[in-house]
């Protein structure tokens, strides 16, 4: 409890490879959670609306190019430039789901050639760490089959074989691997017993930093 009283909100992380189901299944918890009288809220990263998003958005939909390294410090900027509000929302009380996170930036750049885990992993240390990672685990292979990958870039097989590797390697105490191999009912019940379990169970007042 802080000054004030008030136990900090939980802060829940949503991982995986793309077309996992992780949007679904996040908006999902957040309403269920509400429902069960805990007080949350969905935010996602990339966070699109922001000016850094902006250039992020433009990037992943192949209107702009970037050098590799410049693209990835922004998805990390962009992180950080909402720190201060996912700060004011876990010290009000208030949970957060985000779909993904500095695990994502990680996974993501460093499955192209020349990119270190460890140099991608820099400009991210210092964030709070998540009290529960959640990570949809699928194969790209059963991806794949749930109608194909969009046109964004990344939304390719071998590239989400890479991310997923880096992913596994980047697991620590506070992730559960989830077979999302399950119709999207079976799932979110899964998932409900996780995030109810994490919410209870808060006890640190200040969350622990990256890495
Ligand atoms: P989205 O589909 O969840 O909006 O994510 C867009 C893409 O951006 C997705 O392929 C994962 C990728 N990504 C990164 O490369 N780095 C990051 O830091 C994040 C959050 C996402």
């Amino acid at each position: 409890e802080n000054k004030e009283g008030v136990k900090r909100g939980t802060l829940m992380v949503m991982e995986g490879c793309d077309r996992t189901g992780k949007t679904t299944q996040a908006k999902q918890l957040v309403e269920f959670l509400n429902s069960a009288g805990k007080h949350t809220v969905f935010m996602r990263f990339p966070e699109r609306s922001t000016h850094i998003g902006g250039i992020i958005d433009k990037y992943l939909s192949n209107k702009q190019e970037l050098d590799d390294r410049a693209i990835h410090l922004l998805f990390s900027a962009n992180r950080w430039e909402l720190l201060p509000e996912i700060q004011k929302v876990l010290k009000s009380g208030t949970n957060i789901i985000i779909d993904r996170y500095a695990y994502s930036g990680v996974a993501f750049s460093a499955a192209k050639p020349g990119m270190s885990l460890e140099w991608c992993k820099g400009s991210d240390a210092g964030l709070p760490r998540p009290d529960l990672v959640l990570f949809l685990d699928l194969t790209p292979e059963q991806a794949l089959s749930r109608g194909g990958y969009g046109t964004e870039r990344y939304e390719s097989q071998k590239f989400q074989e890479r991310v997923r590797e880096n992913y596994h390697s980047l697991k620590d105490n506070s992730w559960k691997v989830i077979d999302a191999d399950r119709t999207i009912e079976k799932l979110q019940e899964v998932l409900r017993t996780e995030v109810l379990n994490a919410v209870n169970s808060v006890k640190q007042e200040e969350l622990p930093i990256l890495w």
